[in-house]
């Protein structure tokens, strides 16, 4: 058998996955920007995590990719530059600022408008991050700004 060669040491991308970066080079850069089948993604590396999710917002598009991160409630969520919008790095949920107008003396609390970004799942290989092709049989509000992008020249960080 002329395949069987276990001394062989050929690097393999994981199946189907989409080479991002090298580990240690978004750990520096704490974000980078990549195209994964063709649409806008950013990989965030925040508080020793890796996060992947559309770049464009699901609003009208604006860049995340140059936001700024902030803690809401213990749930690290990048700003939207464009109108300030909040969306969890974990999940991809938009958050609001809402009051309940019930209360005697009402405060504004975070609330969740549910999933609205994409999010990409992230593999760390052998040093190397990975993201998977999105799953397209479910739907997120962000698609349509990320079909929208598509194959265009990408973003400036
Ligand atoms: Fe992101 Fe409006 S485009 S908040």
């Amino acid at each position: 058998d002329l395949h069987s060669s276990d001394t062989e040491t050929v690097e393999r991308e994981p199946d189907g996955l989409i080479l991002i970066g090298k580990e240690d080079d978004i750990k520096k850069s704490q974000r980078i920007t990549a195209k994964v089948n063709g649409r806008e993604v950013v990989v965030f590396y925040h508080e020793g995590k890796f996060h992947a999710m559309d770049s464009r917002c699901y609003h009208e598009g604006g860049p995340l990719c140059l936001g700024e991160i902030e803690d809401i409630n213990g749930q690290a969520c990048i700003i939207c530059p464009w109108h300030k919008y909040r969306i969890t790095l974990e999940t991809g949920e938009g958050l609001y600022e809402g009051i309940n107008p019930l209360e005697p003396s009402p405060t504004p609390q975070w609330q969740s408008k549910g999933v609205k970004q994409r999010i990409h799942k992230v593999t760390i290989d052998n040093g190397n991050v990975y993201v998977s092709p999105p799953d397209l049989s479910v739907s997120f509000d962000s698609d349509y700004f990320a079909d929208k992008y598509k194959n265009s020249g990408g973003l400036a960080m």
